[in-house]
């Protein structure tokens, strides 16, 4: 769960301002469900009980999420604008799979680790719910045509869904992407994107934890609840090529694998990826992802054009030789987690049908997984046949005494892929 200083960063990130933002008259009457309450769902919850919504529900398979919430919610009442923060007005469910809960709310966060969304989505869907899901939408070709179905039924019942792909909602890359639409770095030839760091916690084997348990709560390092870190983190640099270039690769083939990533503890999932994308104008996303201690860290995306270039996390556009054409002035940025929860709240209170993002929030997810394929296989996966593969990597039972779909070996090592062994997954 959230260190103090974790929790605090989160929170400034979904609740910087002040209550009033254009939301909150909608968040207080509204009667929301947050499905996953844990590093991301749980600021969430706090951000709609400062904003005093009558009724929060909370979706949670662990009892220790749950009890972490109500010491989150405490802790970080100072930064919610000193506000009580009467949590036992909340409703709270403990189970997971999700509907039940979300018959009763009226809109729904969907924060589970990624494995279970496309369940939730077609829920939420099914029940007419206005919705807000966190990215990725799915972990493998099967959830990602779950969730394109789903979304398809939204659009004719006009439910907003928003996607926590929040750079669409951040000010310097809302900007700087109209100004490349207009032309401002002529034709795109080329790209590049970047999710380089340390990587991220580890929750080891507790004594009493089934194989299913022990794997929800290290999801992380499990494929199908994770989808690997290229599709859990480096997704948001890749969803920025893709809005840039206004589509999807249709190739994709890279390289990757564990080289610092090792032992029980961290279950299947590589610690470098490379991947050239191919878009179908002939354009190349290269594309890095890297979890390995103590080497450079950079998350950005640059994308070159015949008359200039952009360099997103400077926020500037230059010309090929280097020449300034546009600075976004940082001072205008926002704070993207909190302007997509206020617009989709603001639509909901206007009766707006404004928002649609599940259909690209599944293409840019299946972005990930292809890049996932091709680095796992070693082979040119092609996204016309990856996307129709059926692959479908989630378990056939939901339930903690469930077999997960991968085990450990008599050592407790599990299975890796295989560049030129593995097949596709
Ligand atoms: N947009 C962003 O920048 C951003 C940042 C962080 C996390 N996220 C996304 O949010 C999602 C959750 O990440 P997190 O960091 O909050 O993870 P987390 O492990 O901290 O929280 C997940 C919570 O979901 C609960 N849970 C797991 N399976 C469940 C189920 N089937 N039903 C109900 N509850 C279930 C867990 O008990 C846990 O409390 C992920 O998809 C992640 O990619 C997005």
């Amino acid at each position: 769960m959230l260190s103090a200083d974790e929790l605090e960063r989160y929170a400034r990130h979904i609740v910087l301002r002040e209550v009033g933002g254009p939301g909150q008259a909608a968040l207080k009457e509204a009667s929301v469900l947050v499905i996953g309450a844990g590093g991301l769902g749980a600021p969430a919850l706090m951000y709609l009980a400062a904003a005093g919504v009558g009724t929060l529900g909370v979706v949670d398979d662990d009892v220790v999420s749950l009890s972490n919430l109500q010491r989150q919610i405490i802790h970080a009442t100072p930064d919610i604008g000193r506000r009580k923060v009467d949590t036992a007005a909340s409703r709270i469910y403990v189970y997971w799979g999700g509907a039940k809960g979300v018959a009763e709310s009226a809109r729904t966060i969907l924060a589970t680790p990624p494995g279970f969304r496309p369940i939730h989505f077609e829920e939420a869907v099914n029940q007419g719910k206005q919705i807000f899901m966190e990215k990725p939408v799915a972990t493998d070709p099967a959830g990602i045509q779950r969730v394109l179905a789903a979304a398809a039924i939204a659009k004719q019942k006009k439910l907003n869904v928003v996607v926590g792909l929040q750079r669409r909602y951040q000010n310097s890359y809302r900007e700087l992407i109209k100004r490349v639409h207009d032309g401002a770095i002529g034709e795109i030839v080329g790209a590049q994107a970047w999710w380089n760091n340390d990587g991220v916690w580890v929750h080891p084997r507790q004594t009493g934890w089934t194989e299913m348990e022990y794997q929800m709560r290290n999801w992380y390092y499990f494929v199908w609840l994770c989808g690997d870190h290229i599709t859990e983190q480096h997704i948001h640099n890749l969803d920025v090529i893709n809005w840039a270039m206004d589509g999807y690769p249709v190739k994709a083939q890279g390289m990757g694998g564990r080289e610092v990533r090792k032992g029980k503890d961290y279950g299947q999932i590589f610690d470098h990826h490379y991947v050239e994308f191919h878009y179908g104008d002939g354009t190349v996303l290269n594309s890095q992802c890297r979890h390995q201690k103590g080497t450079m860290s950079k998350v950005d995306e640059l994308l070159i054009g015949t008359k200039g270039m952009l360099l997103c996390d400077a926020a500037r556009i230059t010309d090929n030789k280097g020449r300034l054409i546009y600075q976004f002035d940082k001072s205008k940025e926002n704070q993207p987690y909190q302007t997509e929860h206020d617009e989709l709240f603001a639509a909901i209170a206007k009766g707006e049908y404004k928002f649609w993002d599940a259909e690209r929030g599944a293409k840019s997810s299946m972005t990930s997984i292809l890049g996932r394929m091709a680095t796992y296989s070693g082979q040119a996966v092609e996204w016309d046949k990856a996307i129709n593969s059926g692959i479908n990597i989630m378990p056939s039972a939901y339930d903690f005494s469930a077999a997960p779909p991968v085990l450990p070996d008599a050592e407790g090592n599990y299975p890796v892929a295989v560049p030129g062994v593995t097949k596709f997954f």
